[in-house]
């Protein structure tokens, strides 16, 4: 088989998001702000915050969900990738971690990858290329990200975006679906960072109207180099899941691409902008809802700091 038609099938997903809600009226008691605003301007209307679960805690719950939904043993995962930008500790990684809370096997490589928003979709690109080298059938895809503990809550124009969750997937390849990616980055420490270097600075700090900007530009393209490579119409796609940071940022991509706003899903009013967890955490509600059926073309969209971005057409 030519490695390079072999898709990749999600056979199961999984999700955790902590229990504490956070509303915009919660948030109006710490900063200037108020729900309209941020309904308005965003489409957030809560989003979760972890209240004591670390980033690890998060990521094990979600992964133990999608391995128990697909009833595979997990002697045959052949790697544990987790993709976070705000993991719990600069070594050990998130991945480690979770081989070790579910008695994972030790010969699968479990490691992290940052590539913030953009991050469970590199996920996915990376595990499909572990897949290719590996006897092993399955890998486990995670997006983890406890946010809150790097946000800035004195500043208004970050601190009502993001929220903590986490998502994952078992993936296996399959000869039958199609895959086509886009991934790129374009390096930038100006328009969205958060240092590690400062203690004093370990916030996220971000240019709103810059990140709007590259965002509304960025993922049409995502998608327009998605589809041209994979030989389809936008009509083809049933789903477009996108990073779910700004129901604007969405809705203008619909209009760009005139793609009825119906196709994409949206939970971002519930959750917030959860970075590297959103898709998954999107993949799994809509899974579990019974919305995605065998056949289905998704295509899912991923951008952010870095800047990175990523697209990838899959096939359910
Ligand atoms: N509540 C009330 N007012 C706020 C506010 C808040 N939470 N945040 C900012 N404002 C104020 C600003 O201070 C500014 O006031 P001023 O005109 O008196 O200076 C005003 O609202 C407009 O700010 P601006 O930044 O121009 O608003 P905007 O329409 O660009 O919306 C964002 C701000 C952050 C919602 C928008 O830029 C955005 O969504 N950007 C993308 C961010 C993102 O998705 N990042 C993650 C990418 S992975």
């Amino acid at each position: 088989m030519n490695s390079d038609l072999q898709g990749i099938h999600i056979i199961a997903t999984g999700r955790y998001i902590p229990p504490k809600v956070v509303t915009n009226d919660d948030l109006s008691e710490i900063v200037d702000t108020n729900d309209e605003w941020i309904r308005q301007r965003t489409g957030i209307e809560r989003r979760h915050f972890s209240d004591g679960e670390k980033n690890v805690d998060m990521a094990v719950k979600a992964a133990k969900m999608a391995i128990d939904h697909a009833g595979i043993d997990t002697s045959e995962l052949a790697a544990c990738v987790t993709a976070t930008f705000s993991p719990d500790y600069f070594v050990p990684s998130v991945a480690c971690m979770i081989q070790k809370e579910l008695e994972l096997p030790d010969d699968i490589p479990s490691f992290d990858i940052n590539a913030a928003c953009s991050g469970f979709i590199y996920g996915m690109q990376v595990a499909r290329g572990m897949l290719l080298q590996s006897p092993k059938k399955y890998a486990l895809v995670v997006g983890s990200e406890i946010i809150s503990k790097f946000l800035d809550m004195e500043d208004r124009g970050t601190c009502v975006l993001f929220g903590d969750g986490a998502g994952a997937a078992i993936i296996e390849l399959s000869d039958e679906k199609k895959y086509v990616s886009y991934l790129g980055a374009g390096g930038n420490d100006e328009y969205i960072f958060c240092p590690n270097a400062d203690e004093e600075k370990r916030k996220v700090h971000m240019d709103g109207s810059k990140v709007f900007r590259f965002a509304v530009s960025t993922v049409p393209k995502c998608i327009n180099n998605v589809l041209d490579k994979a030989g389809i119409s936008k009509d083809d796609v049933d789903f477009y899941v996108c990073h779910q940071a700004n129901k604007r940022i969405i809705e203008n991509v619909a209009a760009k691409l005139d793609i009825p706003l119906e196709k994409f899903y949206m939970n971002l009013q519930e959750y917030g902008n959860t970075s590297a967890a959103s898709v998954p955490i999107v993949l799994s509600e809509m899974n579990d809802k019974g919305l995605l059926r065998p056949g289905m073309k998704i295509v899912c969209v991923g951008f952010g700091a870095g800047l990175t971005w990523a697209g990838v057409l899959i096939e359910w």
